[in-house]
């Protein structure tokens, strides 16, 4: 089925402040970025991608997520006809990786929602890296907890309005989509646990022996999509994002720069944000690019 623009949440209420300070984690292992500022966006073939994750890192950062597995588990790039400029064909199979620079609009060369992958082949693109995502730390998704992330997905869109691609994308950032991904603390003490490692939620198979219950994986995706008592999840920064004046698909991607930073002041996405590479890592998982690890936190993609 086809999901349009129209199922996406824009929510009119603007009340939520972006001004209130936001304890936050972005939850993921990235290794020290050069965070300055270039030109034009670049194009990398995910083939290419170095693995990234050491063992000493692993165990040294707080912002850790479970350890990736080999690049083999990384798709080919087929990336097809670009349907302009941007490098993403918004459909077919996985695609490659596109930095994208500024503050999220189509004028700034991001991607719109009709260039977004469907559901479905967002999740089939993705569901190869779920399936090798949690070892060596941990024993790998088997179809059935594969079965259940995907079936949360789609109840908690349902019931939030949020798109499950979004919902979706997130979990491929977060944890890679490992159900027993580590729970990270950040410096000040806040965890973040789960599939989209959330703000203080409840819901973790950390440390716990196969299968990760599906309650678990559901009461993961609704907290980090409906939100916690301790944090805004998905649906709400993307109240905050439309807040600010942000439509369509720019709502998403400031909301996800929301999501990893807990603010955002407007202007470039990557300026000052936990985690530089996010937002556009959300928008080349929404228009195909499938891999175990960012180019863009590798350094491949180049620097933003
Ligand atoms: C996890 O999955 C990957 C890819 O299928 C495989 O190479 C690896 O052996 C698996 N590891 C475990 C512990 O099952």
């Amino acid at each position: 089925m086809a999901i349009t623009s129209a199922f996406l949440i824009l929510l009119s209420l603007s009340s939520l402040s972006l001004g209130v300070p936001v304890a936050f984690d972005d939850g993921q292992y990235h290794p020290e970025y050069d965070n300055s500022i270039g030109n034009g966006n670049q194009i990398v073939q995910p083939t290419a991608v170095a693995e990234v994750t050491s063992a000493a890192a692993e165990v040294t950062s707080t912002r850790s997520r479970a350890s990736r597995t080999s690049t083999s588990s990384v798709p080919t790039a087929t990336a097809t006809a670009s349907t302009g400029g941007g490098g993403f064909t918004g459909s077919g199979g996985p695609a490659a990786y596109t930095l994208f620079r500024g503050d999220g609009t189509q004028a700034s060369g991001w991607p719109t929602i009709s260039q977004w992958l469907s559901f479905e082949q967002m999740f089939a693109n993705n569901k190869p890296i779920m399936a090798a995502s949690c070892a060596p730390a941990a024993e790998n998704n088997s179809e059935e907890e594969i079965t259940a992330i995907k079936q949360a997905i789609l109840s908690e869109s349902a019931s939030t309005g949020v798109d499950p691609r979004f919902i979706l994308a997130t979990i491929m950032e977060e944890s890679t989509g490992c159900v027993r991904v580590r729970t990270t603390t950040s410096p000040d003490g806040i965890i973040n646990p789960g599939l989209m490692q959330d703000h203080e939620g409840t819901a973790s198979c950390f440390g716990k022996a196969a299968p990760c219950p599906p309650e678990t994986i559901s009461l993961m995706i609704a907290e980090g999509t409906t939100g916690t008592n301790g944090g805004a999840g998905l649906k709400g920064t993307l109240a905050q994002a439309v807040g600010m004046g942000a439509k369509d698909a720019t709502a998403v991607y400031v909301a996800a720069r929301i999501y990893n930073s807990g603010s955002y002041p407007g202007g470039d996405l990557a300026a000052s944000a936990a985690t530089a590479c996010y937002a556009s890592d959300i928008a080349n998982l929404l228009v195909g690019f499938a891999g175990a690890t960012s180019p863009c936190k590798t350094g491949a993609a180049g620097t933003l």
